[in-house]
């Protein structure tokens, strides 16, 4: 088989520049943070643990820096339920923990009233506890009990990472939800995390994502509570919480080398606000899935060369006289397409023959288009469609120049079809 090299040089060059472009902002974009705290981790500076009262000193080592954490950053927080869910054996605790110089208060020596400064400089290397998260599992849910992230680290990227590590682990163990109770302060961390409030609407869609949680209800195995807000997320399989932001890299690198290879570049206005689904985006209504009873897709056919033979269609009969608009308008649209001159203007024009047309003409028009308007009943008088072909050979002339073989074709088509308009509006009695 055969390779287009060109075509391919094309587009493995858009491809790197658009990568090179890629890796400029991903380098100047705040959530770079994420990818040096996966050094660290590579590094083993910072490590996760999952604890639980397991009655080991080390977990209750753990378990009572995570408390007091928790304690500290959610001060709201009744502190005996802190300790009764952190130490409850149901409970489990995934802790985050950075290894870095602590400065360790010097015991006093005894008779000495204060400690000197080389005293109080004692620096040990240890693992600090950073951030924790304590949750509970409910079959194929789990509910965060308390997240917290301490204060010198946070938004910092911590908190984001601990969530992904919390939901990578669960993944590989079934769990296919999340459920939180967040405070108002802490709703826009958790929204940030992919974290919604289930309304109605959303928990009766029958999204194949949408798992067991929703169908079989979460509600009953944990209590609601006054003043916070109930939210969830999903655990999906597919996706690689650990390397998310190279997905995000890689799914906006095959975006890119769709419209680079498929389409033709237009520049949209902005978006107003955020679609639901990909294909409310502006450019990108050809993602959206076909409709019920809708055609398929026609395939991108070149637009036949000069040489190529005409193609033989049923020529109207002459003597029939069309009563409707869209009988008229269909008349007319036949006869065009019968002439041997109409091969330029049959289909839409192909942008691997004219990769810049749709930037030069902002108005196209072609004989299939026109069909398929006259079979949705969008002409209402032969005027209408009068005006299509003059744009259709407006364009014509507009991007080839008059001299061209398809200016030659466009004189020709547009007498024999401004004929036919004139004979059919005189037989109809529209002049
Ligand atoms: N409200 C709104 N947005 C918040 C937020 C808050 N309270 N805390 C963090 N964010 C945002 C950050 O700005 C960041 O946004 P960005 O991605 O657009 O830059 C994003 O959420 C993630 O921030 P990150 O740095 O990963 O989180 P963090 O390390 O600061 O940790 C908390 C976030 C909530 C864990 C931390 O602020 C904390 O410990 N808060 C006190 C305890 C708490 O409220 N826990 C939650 C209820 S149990």
């Amino acid at each position: 088989m055969e390779i287009d090299d060109t075509s391919s040089a094309v587009h493995a060059q858009s491809d790197n520049d658009f990568r090179e472009a890629l890796e400029r902002v991903v380098a100047h974009r705040p959530w770079r943070l994420v990818t040096d705290l996966e050094k660290d981790e590579s590094a083993g500076v910072l490590k996760y643990e999952f604890v639980t009262n397991d009655g080991k000193e080390n977990s209750l080592i753990d378990l009572v820096h995570c408390k007091c954490l928790f304690g500290r950053q959610l001060p709201k927080m009744p502190k005996e339920y802190i300790v009764r869910l952190v130490f409850d054996r149901r409970h489990i605790c995934l802790v985050m923990k950075r290894r870095q110089e602590v400065a360790i208060p010097s015991s006093t020596p005894s008779g000495s009233k204060t400690p000197s400064p080389e005293e109080e400089k004692t620096i040990r290397v240890q693992d600090v506890v950073v951030g924790a998260v304590c949750f509970r599992l409910f079959g194929s849910f789990a509910e965060i009990a308390f997240l917290a992230v301490s204060s010198k680290e946070q938004v910092r990227g911590y908190g984001t990472r601990l969530m992904n590590q919390l939901k990578e682990a669960l993944k590989h163990h079934g769990i296919t939800d999340l459920v939180t109770y967040a405070d108002n302060a802490a709703v826009g961390y958790f929204a940030k995390q992919g974290f919604y409030s289930p309304t109605a609407s959303q928990a009766t869609k029958s999204d194949s994502e949408w798992h067991t949680c929703i169908k079989t209800g979460y509600d009953g195995y944990i209590k609601d509570y006054d003043g916070a807000n109930k939210m969830v997320c999903c655990i999906y399989k597919s996706v690689d919480y650990l390397r998310l932001q190279e997905m995000r890299v890689e799914c906006t690198s095959a975006l890119w080398q769709v419209f680079l290879t498929k389409s033709t570049p237009v520049r949209h206005k902005g978006l107003e606000m955020m679609p639901k689904r990909i294909f409310e985006v502006p450019g990108l209504e050809h993602l959206a899935p076909p409709e019920e009873n809708e055609e398929p897709p026609r395939s991108r056919r070149s637009t036949p060369r000069p040489e190529s033979p005409p193609r033989q269609r049923p020529v109207p009969s002459r003597l029939q006289v069309p009563t409707s608009i869209e009988a008229m308008v269909s008349d007319v649209i036949e006869t065009a397409l019968s002439n041997g001159s109409s091969w330029p203007f049959r289909d839409p024009v192909d942008v691997s023959l004219a990769p810049d047309y749709y930037q030069v003409i902002r108005h196209p028009m072609d004989l299939s288009t026109m069909k398929s308007k006259n079979q949705k009943n969008i002409y209402r008088t032969l005027d209408e469609v009068r005006s299509d072909f003059r744009l259709m050979f407006e364009n014509c002339l507009f991007y080839n120049g008059d001299e061209s073989v398809y200016a030659h074709a466009a004189g020709v088509l547009e007498r024999a079809v401004m004929q036919r308009l004139d004979r059919l509006e005189a037989m109809a009695g529209h002049k």
